[in-house]
């Protein structure tokens, strides 16, 4: 019999990191699944009473903590077979409303959180001559909606930073591919963050920002259940090589390939459609 493989979860605490755990466990995988606040790690805890699931501290925005989990994960197996990056979360807002602080925050987890780990963990990988990682995007990375250009950048980032390092690394036996999800339910909503200063009463933007926040609350009530991308995720791990990109849901491959192949005004006339207030005013 095939010893387990060992898979890496970031952000393994709620959402998706929590449902991959919980399912790549399910499938025989041990699960060193990763945590940043030990306040937040119950249910983790719980399911690793029934399941191989190990809990495991990491903030990827901390390079020693990064460097710490990887070392303990290849200390005890000798070995990482797949790299789920998922940590992330969304700082909302419009671009004049956010500071460079917030967006450096925003670039810091979604993009350089996700760097700080793949560079711990590749060089093993690489030297074995095997491993997945795999980036969960967004469909932000095809296009940015406003009030969430922020996030849409540093999904943009993912995109591009996948798309090279999965032929870089390919030459190492190392398969690395990125999953685009279109609304999931999960705490992303809960666990969004606002801008320094979005919905100040200086702001021009507020009474946009409130209309985007309603727009979004209401899509979200139609979120697909999390079991559509976990399902996804094991059949992109049961792939040999992956392919470059997994959608999840119709509506996903709508804005995909609408996207792509749209022209950029009709593009944008469908989204003026959506947010009535993003047109040039109507001279008089
Ligand atoms: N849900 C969707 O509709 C959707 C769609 C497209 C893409 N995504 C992407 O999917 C990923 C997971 O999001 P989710 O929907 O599952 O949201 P979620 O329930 O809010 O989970 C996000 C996870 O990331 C963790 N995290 C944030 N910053 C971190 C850091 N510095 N270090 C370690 N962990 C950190 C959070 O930990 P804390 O609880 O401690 O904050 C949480 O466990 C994100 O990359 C998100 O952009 C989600």
């Amino acid at each position: 019999m095939n010893p387990p493989q060992v898979a890496l979860v970031t952000g393994a605490n709620s959402g998706f990191g929590l449902a991959l755990s919980r399912a790549l466990a399910q499938k025989g995988f041990k699960v060193y699944a990763t945590y940043r606040s030990p306040r937040k790690a119950g249910f983790l805890w719980e399911i690793s009473s029934a399941l191989p699931v190990y809990p495991l501290l990491m903030d990827v925005n901390r390079d020693p903590s990064v460097q710490r989990a990887v070392k303990q994960v290849l200390k005890r197996e000798g070995h990482i077979d797949v790299l789920l990056n998922n940590a992330g979360f969304v700082m909302a807002g419009f671009w004049e409303d956010l500071s460079d602080k917030d967006i450096r925050e925003q670039f810091e987890t979604n993009v350089f959180g996700l760097l700080r780990v793949t560079r711990a963990v590749l060089p093993s990988m690489r030297r074995r001559g095997s491993g997945k990682i795999l980036n969960i995007g967004s469909i932000a990375a095809f296009t940015a909606v406003p009030g969430l250009g922020a996030y849409s950048a540093t999904k943009h980032a993912v995109n591009a930073l996948t798309e090279a390092l999965r032929l870089e690394a390919r030459p190492f036996g190392v398969d690395v591919a990125e999953i685009n999800p279109g609304e999931v339910k999960t705490s992303i909503v809960q666990n969004t963050r606002r801008g320094e200063r979005v919905l100040s009463a200086k702001s021009p933007y507020t009474p946009f920002t409130r209309q985007f926040e309603a727009f979004a609350k209401e899509r979200f009530v139609h979120a697909a259940p999390v079991e559509k991308l976990t399902n996804v995720v094991l059949k992109a791990l049961g792939d040999s090589p992956m392919k470059r990109r997994y959608l999840v849901k119709p509506q996903d491959y709508g804005v995909y390939y609408l996207r792509r192949f749209m022209p950029d005004s009709l593009w944008e006339w469908a989204l003026s459609r959506m947010f009535p207030w993003s047109r040039f005013p109507q001279k008089v």
